[in-house]
């Protein structure tokens, strides 16, 4: 028998051990998932991020180690010696892989207690949130989260190395830097050796990965995280991580492969399949059929367009939308014919809650027209309605007149809220898709002015660029973005690489000469010293691996996250700091005393 090595020296992981094993001497070290006392035997199962592995304390052949047992609890830190044994055939735990065998305790050491833990770590469902990310350490020892953290891993190494394969070249680029306009809020650091002066932590690396192309990089990635202070969701943290790319030369279809088979092989590497083809929208199309321009198309009922059709209705509404250039948009609903009043009225609040100005609904069940706009429009107004949709005897026809992109995204997200209802959506199957053709600005609201829909360095597509100064809003963008069930896990686009269409596009965006050389300066400068027509794209780490794990908010893909008030509740940051550090920062804080981060 070989000489047992020192008791805390591991010679196998918890979830190592086989039947194969029966007879070798082991050293596990791990934490105690559980003790149980079975007619005088100690039973302890010994967890660590392999698994779990059962190990027997018997008072009669190791009176030492069965009385050390006896004191231990959960999440104690042992190391257990002993030999790994057949159990018997009644006694096996087909749901464990290491099932068949335990290890017959002869010596145990505990490396560490631990105190009752705040929540038990089997009973995820009971734990509230807050409690979980107070303690994220031990939210982290659960088997669930530590496979996830396993899978992020694994798609990243996958990623990695598909890109090397691909000749990309990883380059760090700062976190320390000035503004690069994503459209979001930045996080500022106050620099100390320069006072009053702000370093901003980088919404993306846009600006550095164009310069790497000037630089003769070809081809660039990065794991890159990134720093936006917006409102925060599921979907959203402050601090993100992307894989980031950048291409020299890039030709639209050829980056859309490369990018198809990166996703592949994250998939792949998660232990599930992609498979194409992967369409491509525009984004009028997207809006048209789905009513949202990162649609999920895990499940039918396309939006209809009756804007022709209706356009000479009795309906007011309907000639005055068609007459204005509106949209009427309809959605047909399976099944719904047979909806309760109160559902359809429950539909009609969901619509206004949008920003509708009505919904009309149209069902003709058992034969009998029934519809919100029956007086207006007449049973055979109706009927003709739903003959235009090819409605079945049970469908229900919802409508909306307005504006054509307030019309389909009202209808887009009924589309989206009745599918998960009804649970249309397929929850086994991926989709993929692109969506491209973006407007290059929209008119923003909030600041009463132009903005651009993805970022400023984005390529006007080369049939409208003459357009850029006389109708900017009609003009599409060389943009597309990256939809995975539903949800943007992408975006990117071909950039501007002369200098002088980039002015062109500051100019149109509102900033002026000046402002732009003190903000861009050195970019414009770059353009103009032989830069490669260059495009690239970025991909959203957490929101793939959230679809990938199942995981409803991206919170539970990312180890150490923060609440939706962007509050880390184990760390306490935002904190405040000494007046000393104030101070040296050549900062004052004049809204009274710092205010203490509010807990969710
Ligand atoms: P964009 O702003 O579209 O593009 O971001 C790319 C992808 O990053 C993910 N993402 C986020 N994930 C979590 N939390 C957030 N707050 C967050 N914001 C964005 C999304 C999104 O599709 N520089 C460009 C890329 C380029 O043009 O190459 C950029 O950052 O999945």
């Amino acid at each position: 028998m070989p000489e047992p090595r020192g008791s805390r020296q591991r010679t196998d992981t918890c979830g190592a051990l086989r039947r194969g094993d029966a007879g070798r001497e082991v050293v596990l070290l791990g934490w105690v998932d559980s003790v149980r006392d079975h007619g005088g035997l100690l039973f302890a199962d010994i967890r660590d991020r392999y698994g779990v592995t059962q190990a027997v304390f018997n008072p009669e052949s190791a009176p030492e180690a069965f009385g050390a047992a006896k004191a231990l609890r959960p999440e104690y830190v042992v190391a257990v010696q002993g030999r790994a044994l057949l159990r018997a055939p009644g006694n096996v735990n087909s749901a464990l892989p290491t099932g068949e065998i335990e290890v017959q305790a002869a010596r145990l050491e505990v490396l560490n207690v631990s105190e009752t833990l705040p929540f038990p770590l089997s009973d995820e469902a009971g734990v509230a949130e807050e409690v979980r990310l107070r303690h994220r350490y031990l939210d982290l020892r659960r088997p669930r989260l530590q496979r996830i953290l396993e899978v992020r891993h694994r798609v990243l190494l996958a990623a990695r190395r598909y890109l090397d394969g691909h000749s990309f070249l990883e380059v760090e680029t700062p976190i320390l830097t000035r503004s690069t306009p994503e459209g979001s809020r930045e996080y500022l650091v106050p620099s100390r050796v320069n006072p009053g002066r702000f370093y901003s932590l980088p919404q993306s690396p846009q600006i550095f990965k164009q310069l790497l192309m000037v630089a003769g990089c070809d081809r660039y990635f990065q794991i890159a995280k990134c720093f936006r202070d917006e409102d925060l969701r599921a979907d959203r943290q402050p601090e993100f991580t992307q894989i980031d790319i950048e291409i020299s030369f890039p030709e639209v279809q050829a980056l859309c492969t490369l990018i198809e088979g990166l996703m592949e092989e994250i998939f792949r590497a998660a232990g599930q399949r992609l498979q194409g083809p992967y369409p491509r929208l525009t984004f009028r199309e997207a809006l048209d059929r789905f009513g949202t321009d990162k649609p999920d198309t895990r499940f039918g009922a396309e939006i209809r367009d009756l804007t022709g059709a209706l356009a000479a209705s009795p309906l007011r509404v309907f000639a005055d939308t068609a007459r204005q250039g509106g949209a009427i948009k309809a959605l047909l609903v399976p099944g719904g014919g047979a909806w309760s009043r109160q559902r359809i009225d429950n539909l009609v609040d969901a619509a206004r809650g949008l920003g509708s100005k009505g919904l009309i609904w149209i069902k003709s069940t058992g034969g009998t027209v029934q519809s919100s706009v029956l007086k207006h429009l007449t049973e055979e107004g109706c009927r003709a309605v739903l003959r235009d949709l090819q409605a079945d005897p049970d469908d229900l026809a919802l409508l909306v007149a307005d504006r054509w992109k307030r019309a389909c995204e009202i209808l887009g997200a009924l589309r989206l809220q009745i599918a998960r209802s009804e649970k249309w959506i397929d929850d086994n199957g991926h989709r993929l898709l692109w969506v491209h053709e973006f407007p290059l600005f929209e008119h923003s609201e909030e600041e009463g002015r132009l903005v651009s829909c993805h970022h400023p360095f984005t390529s006007p597509h080369p049939d409208d660029a003459d357009r850029l100064e006389t109708s900017p809003e009609e003009v599409r963008a060389l943009a597309y973005d990256l939809v995975l069930n539903g949800m943007e896990v992408g975006g990117g686009s071909i950039r501007i690489h002369r200098s002088d269409l980039q002015s062109r596009v500051f100019r149109v965006l509102g900033i002026g000469r000046e402002e732009a050389e003190s903000k861009f300066g050195f970019l414009l400068t770059a353009l103009g010293m032989g830069a490669p027509p260059h495009g690239g794209i970025a991909l959203g780490v957490d929101r793939i691996l959230a679809i990938l794990t199942r995981c409803a908010s991206i919170r539970d893909v990312i180890a150490f996250p923060k609440t939706t008030s962007g509050i880390d509740l184990m760390t306490g940051a935002p904190s405040s700091v000494s007046e000393r550090q104030l101070r040296d920062l050549s900062i004052r804080v004049e809204v009274g005393e710092p205010r203490r981060a509010p807990v969710e």
